[in-house]
């Protein structure tokens, strides 16, 4: 029923994630893990966690780009739909109906910058990070000094069982949509095509 929502002439089907937003995000998933868990279980020299590092920073390089010259509904202009759209939406997020959003809705959007931000918090300290065992020092370490270097360390172990939970909290919410919604929204992030509320100008 709602997934092939054809007669109803309010909505449209769209190419909504272009393909590089699609890649960007799965390639994001897999390093992300990666490098959770070798930091957390791998071993004692880190290269490999270093690496997922590595690829984890240059994707945040090209979410940045994209977000000011990509397609419209992956530009963080686009994101921001200020206090009362997002308190409207949030107020009806319970509605046992799809949204049909055209991008991330007003609260995804929230959790998108938060997941953003706390990566780039995350990949940041861990460049600057010196853990004291004369192994693992983050390639910016001696440039921020001995002191910035050992707290950049700290933050970068608090952050990580952040970055988890708000990790967990994301898959909840997207299941969250499967299930009581009604609205899939990983197929779209796989293939780009979504029904959407046909647009005024976006
Ligand atoms: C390490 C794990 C993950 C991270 C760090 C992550 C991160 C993100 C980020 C940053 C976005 C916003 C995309 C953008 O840049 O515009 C996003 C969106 C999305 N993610 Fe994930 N994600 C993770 C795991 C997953 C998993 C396992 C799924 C599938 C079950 C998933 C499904 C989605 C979907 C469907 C969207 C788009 C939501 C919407 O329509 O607004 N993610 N994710
Ligand atoms: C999003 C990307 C990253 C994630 C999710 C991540 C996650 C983690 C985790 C879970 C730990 C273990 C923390 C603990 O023992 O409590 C860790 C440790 C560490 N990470 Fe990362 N990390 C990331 C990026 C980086 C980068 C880019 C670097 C440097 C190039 C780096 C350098 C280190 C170092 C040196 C440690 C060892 C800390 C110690 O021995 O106490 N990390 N990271």
């Amino acid at each position: 029923m709602t997934e092939q929502p054809e007669q109803d002439t309010t909505l449209e089907r769209i190419r909504l994630w272009d393909p590089a937003i699609r890649l960007f995000h799965w390639a994001l998933v897999l390093c992300v893990i990666a490098a959770w868990g070798l930091g957390e279980f791998g071993p004692d020299i880190m290269t490999l966690h270093f690496y997922f590092g590595y690829a984890i920073t240059a994707l945040l390089g090209f979410r940045l780009i994209w977000g000011l010259i990509g397609p419209k509904v992956v530009r963080f202009s686009h994101f921001f739909h200020g206090p009362k759209t997002t308190l409207t939406y949030a107020s009806k997020i319970m509605q046992r109906k799809p949204s049909y959003w055209r991008g991330h809705n007003p609260v995804g959007a929230l959790a998108a910058f938060a997941l953003l931000g706390l990566l780039i918090a995350q990949v940041a300290s861990g460049l600057m990070g010196d853990p004291d065992d004369y192994i693992n020092v983050g390639p910016l370490a001696n440039w921020v000094g001995y002191d910035n270097a050992t707290m950049a360390m700290n933050i970068h172990e608090t952050l990580a069982p952040l970055l988890l939970l708000l990790v967990i909290i994301h898959i909840a919410a997207i299941a969250f949509y499967k299930i009581w919604k009604h609205e899939d929204l990983i197929k779209p992030m796989i293939t780009g095509w979504k029904w959407v509320k046909k647009a005024e100008d976006n």
